[in-house]
């Protein structure tokens, strides 16, 4: 296996080790949300967003187990998104990560519970004293992840999403919606080692520099996997975007111009990390994985 994939399956191997031991399967009246969280978030995921939290760590020689412990928070976030995503009230689907939904799984009502659970467990771990010693940091790395979870984030991008299947958007809306959607816990999780490291400003802003443009060119590539990639292979449902008339970056651009514009994204985003040299390695490889992925 090359270099990058080793690290890359390393690094969600000690995130699936952390996930396990945060979300312990109790003998309670309960134990069908507990359940219920831990089927929608230990099988499977690519792990791309504490992959990111733990590469950027790097920079600052943050602690590996504080970092994995970001990691693990923002990856909760974002499994509670697609519980959420999927629910038959928003997209409606039946397979995630090559499994039924958990709103198949288990019923409508355990999933919801279940993505509500997945979020606060989520800020529960980062005001924990175990993620970071200093309480100004926990309190910024709870603000800023609230932020890109929330109305100003991801969930006000979910609602635009939903816009997006009633009116036809232009090119800066959805660029907007993309950057809610998607790329404000993409930039949590780039910027999150440097609020660890207490980076200065200059250089913490490089890393949101490089998250702008990878966040977008994360959603065009799901966009383009959507509309040409293989259902067995991603263990999600195809050829969704177009049925629901949705507008995305391959609608209004076309194939060709969409994969291009990932192309030139990704390059961008990497000229953002010429300040760290070597050290920023991992990212400008987890950049490339973005675009290169078939799942
Ligand atoms: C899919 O995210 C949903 C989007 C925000 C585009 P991922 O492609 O990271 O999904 P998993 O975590 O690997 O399943
Ligand atoms: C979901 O986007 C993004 C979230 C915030 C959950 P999609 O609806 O395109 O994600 P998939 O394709 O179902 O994974
Ligand atoms: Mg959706
Ligand atoms: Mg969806
Ligand atoms: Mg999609």
């Amino acid at each position: 296996m090359p270099v990058f994939e080793e690290s890359l399956a390393e690094s969600a191997q000690a995130v699936n080790e952390l996930l396990e031991r945060l979300l312990p399967l109790e003998d309670l009246p309960e134990a069908r949300l507990l359940e219920a969280m831990r089927y929608a978030t230990l099988a499977g995921g690519k792990r791309i967003r504490p992959s990111l939290v733990l590469a950027g760590a790097q920079l600052f020689n943050v602690a590996e187990s504080c970092a994995l412990r970001v990691g693990a928070a923002v990856e909760l976030v974002h499994c509670y998104s697609l519980v959420h995503d999927d629910l038959p009230a928003m997209d409606d689907d039946e397979l995630r990560r090559g499994r039924p939904t958990c709103h198949v799984a288990f019923d409508e009502a355990t999933a919801i519970l279940a993505g509500d659970a997945l979020l606060t467990k989520a800020f529960e771990i980062l005001a924990d004293s175990e993620t970071h010693s200093d309480p100004a940091v926990r309190s910024e790395l709870v603000f800023e992840l609230a932020r890109a979870s929330g109305a100003e984030g991801m969930a006000g991008g979910q609602m635009l999403d939903l816009v997006a299947e009633r009116h036809t958007l232009d090119m800066p809306e959805v660029t907007r919606l993309q950057r809610l959607k998607t790329g404000m816990l993409i930039g949590f999780s780039c910027e999150a080692g440097a609020i660890m490291g207490k980076a200065p400003k200059p250089i913490r802003l490089a890393l949101h520099a490089y998250a702008h443009d990878l966040g977008l060119a994360f959603q065009i590539a799901d966009d383009l996997l959507d509309a040409e990639g293989d259902e067995s292979e991603m263990g999600k449902k195809t050829r969704k975007d177009d049925a629901a008339g949705k507008a995305t970056f391959v609608s209004l651009m076309g194939l060709e111009r969409a994969r291009a514009q990932a192309r030139l994204l990704v390059d961008q985003a990497i000229q953002h990390l010429e300040i760290f040299g070597e050290k920023a390695e991992p990212l400008r490889h987890l950049a490339r994985f973005t675009i290169e992925r078939r799942a």
